[in-house]
């Protein structure tokens, strides 16, 4: 069989119309097959597309005895006629003349034909690829990527790599992975008897990366808007569906800019990706709103018109005060916002994405802008319907004296800051940046309602399997 032209079944529904008639060759693996003694149709997925492409296999095809036995799995490669089928479910098929088993799949293979369950699917990561939820969930997430940088790129922001290893703790939350070559069972030891970290690759403590934003915001003091996204890790115990230990995050910083600014950029990237993922990916949107979420493409397709509102976390309390018997959690000016509270305000009260803004300084980090009050930070979160916060951000403190008593005043050394102090002592001005949980937003786009439904490989709590 020729090996030199091989047409994607993306190309064939691309392009139907002029490939009818046409002899060509398809590759792919075999979701289903049906078989009588002298006809069998199979559906075969090749991964350029979400959809099927019908094979039509005749008895008179070299080797059907053996093409009609075979299995959910296996890969193949037919060669046959395209064949436009206007009065049937599927728009064309392949008439089959010659089929080759590139590999067989036996029946033990776990994803026969059936529904399995989400939780089933993730005890076998490297499998389920293949399935239809997961493939779909991985083409948004490919989709989604790549908006995001046609989003920046198209303003031009610079894209930005910022360190993975750093011995700065971006959020001062105490939630990293420690980075280390030293031996754990007989680490060296200095004379007061602590571990000699001098003795370790960099001569110091090293972490995975929390966040990119130290070294996005030196970036942006040079550019005056870069963008960030890569990978970020938080040795964070939180056993819910939205938390992973490893997640990727897309940071942009802006120079000369207020959180009002901050903000006005933060909806336009979302709605960006949003109506990119809309008309990129309309079959697998598709599919999640008809076996997963059935209110997801209206939601998506109201939001992409209207506008975020935005609420001062004074007046989200407000809204949510009447409702407090009903939370786990207490409502009360200071306290953090819990999920329960966030998904309250974003699905029952404003019915829509909504950004709260100006939460109390003592629950947000150290580098936030204090406001006139004295009480808040001029921060934003953006919280979203099904999900909660998806974006976390805020103005920078600029103000040198301000930012070392935040950093004292939460149990930090201004010392260990220095190069980020410069920042302020070098031509420092007003900037502003957040960061898009890029998972979170998955979950949104998709209705998935676990966050390891949208990482290929989920890491968390206990778990880093592959
Ligand atoms: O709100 P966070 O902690 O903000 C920052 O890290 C800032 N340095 C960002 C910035 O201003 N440049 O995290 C930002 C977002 C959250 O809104 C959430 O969507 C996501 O990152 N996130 C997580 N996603 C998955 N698993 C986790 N454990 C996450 N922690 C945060
Ligand atoms: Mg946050």
């Amino acid at each position: 069989m020729d090996h030199s032209e091989r047409t994607e079944i993306r190309e064939i529904f691309a392009a139907s119309a002029q490939l009818a008639g046409r002899e060509i060759t398809v590759c792919g693996w075999l979701r289903t097959l049906r078989a009588s003694k002298d006809i069998a149709f199979a559906a075969l997925n090749d991964g350029s597309c979400f959809l099927n492409l019908q094979l039509v296999l005749g008895a008179k095809i070299p080797d059907f005895s053996v093409l009609r036995k075979l299995g959910a799995g296996a890969a193949l490669r037919a060669r046959g006629t395209l064949t436009l089928t206007p009065d049937a479910a599927q728009p064309f098929e392949l008439h089959v003349m010659e089929c080759v088993v590139e590999g067989a799949c036996p029946s033990e293979y776990p994803l026969q034909k059936k529904r399995h369950s989400m939780e089933f699917l993730r005890e076998i990561g490297h499998l389920r690829p293949r399935t239809n939820t997961i493939g779909a969930a991985m083409r948004v997430r490919s989709a989604a990527a790549f908006a995001v940088h046609q989003f920046f790129n198209a303003r031009g922001f610079i894209c930005a790599h910022t360190p993975i290893i750093t011995c700065a703790d971006a959020e001062g939350a105490g939630e990293m992975f420690r980075v280390t070559t030293l031996d754990m069972e007989k680490p060296p030891r200095t004379q007061a008897g602590g571990v000699d970290y001098e003795k370790d690759f960099f001569a110091k403590p090293t972490y995975l990366t929390v966040s990119g934003q130290l070294q996005g915001e030196a970036m942006a003091m040079a550019f005056g808007k870069i963008y960030t996204f890569g990978p970020t890790f938080r040795a964070e115990h939180s056993y819910t569906q939205r938390h992973a230990a490893e997640f990727w995050m897309i940071e942009p910083e802006i120079a000369f800019a207020d959180l009002a600014d901050d903000m006005a950029l933060a909806e336009a990237m979302v709605k960006y990706v949003l109506h990119s993922v809309l008309e990129r990916c309309s079959e697998e949107l598709r599919f999640f709103n008809q076996y997963v979420d059935t209110g997801l493409l209206g939601r998506l397709q109201s939001v992409a018109g209207a506008r975020f509102a935005r609420l001062s976390y004074t007046q989200a309390l407000e809204l949510l005060r009447p409702f407090s018997d009903s939370f786990r959690y207490p409502v009360a000016w200071g306290c953090d916002l819990q999920t329960e509270h966030e998904r309250f305000l974003t699905e029952s009260i404003v019915g829509a994405p909504v950004f709260v803004t100006d939460y109390p300084k003592e629950i947000k980090a150290f580098y936030m802008r204090q406001n006139d009050d004295g009480k808040t930070v001029a921060a934003m979160d953006l919280l979203v319907p099904g999900v909660g916060e998806i974006i976390g951000g805020s103005q920078r403190e600029e103000r040198l004296e301000l930012l070392e008593e935040r950093i004292r005043a939460m149990g930090g050394d201004p010392a260990q800051y220095a190069w980020y102090l410069d920042l302020r002592r070098y031509g420092g001005c007003p900037h502003a940046g957040f960061g898009l949980g890029f998972e979170r937003l998955l979950m949104y786009l998709t209705g998935l309602t676990n966050i390891r439904d949208v990482l290929p490989f989920p890491r968390t709590t206990g778990t880093a399997a592959y």
